[in-house]
C-alpha cells in the first residue's frame, strides 16, 4: 500500500555538527508519526553522521546526488556503493539546480538511475519546467520528455523503487508556490504517462511528490488534491519546526 513520502532536500546546508543537531531535534518531533513516510537528505558530508543519529527510528536517509560507477577514477565523484555504506537508502537524482547549474543531461540522469536502482537505492526523480517554458505552454511537453528519457530502460518490475517528484523550476527557493489545482494537473498528467509507460497498476502505486516552496503554511492544501503524494522540501526542510509541521501535514 503506497504511503505518503515527505523529504527534506538539505542542499548545501548544515556542517556536521549543524546536521547533526537538526535531525537530534527531528527524531524527538517525529517520533510519533506512523503512517506517512519521512526522509532527510542532509549533504554528503554529514551523512554518516547523521545516520548515526537516525538509525532505528522512522526517519530515513537520502544523498542528493550519486555517480553512475561503483568505484574507480572519477575525481570528487560518489558512488551508490559508497552511499549505501553510511546508510543511505534513499537518492535524489535530476534536481533542477544539477540540471540547470551544473549541466546535467537527461542521458547523464538516466545513467545515474540505473546505477543507483542496480545498486538497491530508491531513486527519487525530479522533473519541472522553467518558468519561460510554462509560459510559452510547454509545461507538460518539457515533463514527458525528462521522464520518458530519465526512465528509459527502467523495468516495470525496477520502478517499485522509482519516486517522481514534480518540482516546478520556478517555484523553487522563490517563495511562489504553484497553486494545488495547477500542480495536480501536472501529477494527473504523470500519473497517466506512467500508465502508458507501463501499467496503471505501476502508475497508481508511484508516489509522485510535490516539490517547490513547499511550507508549513500551504502543505495542507497540496496534500488535499488526489496525485499528490507527498513533497520534496528544500528551505523549510531547515528547520525543525516547520519540517515537522509539514510532516504531520492534516489530510483534508
Ligand atoms: P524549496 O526547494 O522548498 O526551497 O523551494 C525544493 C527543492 O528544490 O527540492
Amino acid at each position: 500500500m503506497k504511503r505518503y513520502l515527505i523529504a527534506g532536500n538539505w542542499k548545501m546546508n548544515k556542517t556536521t555538527g549543524e546536521s547533526i543537531e537538526l535531525a537530534q531535534k527531528l527524531v524527538e518531533s517525529l517520533k510519533d508519526v506512523n503512517d506517512r513516510d519521512i526522509l532527510i537528505c542532509p549533504p554528503f558530508t554529514a551523512l554518516y553522521s547523521v545516520y548515526q543519529v537516525i538509525k532505528g527510528t522512522n526517519i530515513k536517509l537520502g544523498a542528493q546526488d550519486v555517480f553512475y560507477e561503483n568505484s574507480g577514477a572519477f575525481t570528487g565523484e560518489i558512488s551508490p556503493i559508497m552511499l549505501k555504506d553510511v546508510g543511505c537508502e534513499y537518492v535524489i537524482i535530476g534536481h533542477s539546480e544539477r540540471r540547470h547549474i551544473i549541466g546535467e543531461t537527461d542521458e547523464l540522469i538516466n545513467k545515474k538511475i540505473k546505477a543507483a536502482i542496480n545498486n538497491g537505492l530508491k531513486t527519487i526523480l525530479c522533473v519541472g519546467e522553467l518558468l519561460e517554458e510554462r509560459e510559452a505552454g510547454k509545461t507538460l511537453e518539457v515533463v514527458k520528455t525528462q521522464l520518458e528519457k530519465g526512465l528509459n530502460g527502467v523495468s516495470k518490475e525496477e520502478m517499485k523503487n522509482i519516486v517522481i517528484a514534480y518540482e516546478p523550476v520556478w517555484a523553487i527557493g522563490t517563495g511562489k508556490t504553484a497553486k494545488p489545482e495547477d500542480a495536480q494537473e501536472v501529477h494527473a498528467y504523470i500519473r497517466e504517462l506512467l500508465s502508458k509507460l507501463y501499467s496503471k497498476e505501476i502508475a497508481d502505486e508511484t508516489i509522485i511528490q510535490y516539490g517547490g516552496s513547499v511550507k508549513a503554511s500551504n502543505i495542507d492544501s497540496l496534500m488535499a488534491m488526489p496525485d499528490i503524494d507527498g513533497a520534496l522540501v528544500g528551505g523549510a526542510s531547515l528547520i525543525a519546526e516547520e519540517f515537522t509541521r509539514i510532516v504531520k501535514f492534516i489530510k483534508q
